[in-house]
């Protein structure tokens, strides 16, 4: 595993994506100042400070695409709530990745993948985590949202947040990806959110309100026994 810091950029993700070659498998690229950071559907990740993270994991795990990658956004959301509870925090998975903790969003995960002439050249995990961030800042988010440091009434060392997650990353992330989403299901399932509740949820071309059974083997949200592999909880 390695890091990379770089002090200002537009985007950790768009700079990965960019440097997709020269960066080896593992590294963590992070900022402090994230200029234009991208969230989900097109919406935009908004900096709160310096004090917050605005990192990308690079990962090379082979030249093809399989499809237990498109479930390393939920492991990572996992990993991500392991490492909220070490501070006793109850976090919770809103399906597929983001996290909330008493019920506003404290992280959100940005997934992308770089193909070139059919082969898999790099995946990019981006992660936006509110680690130290202002109440008045919130002002500038149109969602509820929360911050580590509001939460447990004190600043957080990002330093330390940093290795603590990438440990926690890193020491299960082999055996992920030999055995899939089952095997970190019964832990990803027990921290999600809504399981029995009605909810309404918008993918590419429906929108479908139910009430959700459970999460599946792959990792799709079941509602009313139909399962839906993508999608955003509204
Ligand atoms: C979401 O909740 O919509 C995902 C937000 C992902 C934000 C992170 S911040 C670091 C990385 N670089 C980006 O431009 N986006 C991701």
């Amino acid at each position: 595993m390695k890091y990379k810091y770089l002090e200002k950029i537009d985007s950790t993700n768009s700079y990965c994506k960019e440097n997709i070659d020269s960066l080896h498998d593992k590294t963590i690229v992070y900022t402090s100042n994230q200029t234009n950071g991208r969230g989900r559907f097109d919406r935009v990740w908004i900096d709160l400070g310096t004090e917050n993270i605005y990192m990308s994991l690079v990962l090379k795990p082979s030249k093809e695409l399989l499809p237990v990658y498109s479930n390393l956004t939920q492991y990572t959301a996992l990993k991500l709530a392991q490492t909220f509870e070490k501070y006793k925090l109850t976090p919770q998975i809103k399906w597929p990745n983001d996290i909330l903790i008493n019920d506003k969003k404290i992280s959100g995960i940005l997934a992308e993948t770089v193909i070139k002439n059919n082969e898999l050249k790099g995946l990019v995990i981006g992660i936006g985590i509110n680690l130290n961030a202002n109440e008045n800042d919130f002002l500038k988010i149109d969602k509820e949202v929360t911050s580590l440091n509001l939460e447990i009434k004190k600043e957080v060392d990002k330093q330390e947040f940093l290795k603590s997650f990438s440990k926690t990353f890193f020491e299960d992330y082999e055996t992920f990806l030999e055995n899939g989403f089952f095997y970190i299901k019964k832990e990803y399932e027990k921290r999600v959110n809504f399981i029995g509740k009605e909810i309404t949820i918008q993918n590419i071309n429906q929108t479908i309100t139910g009430i959700v059974d459970g999460i599946s083997n792959s990792g799709a949200i079941i509602i009313d026994n139909q399962e839906y592999l993508t999608g955003d909880i509204l």
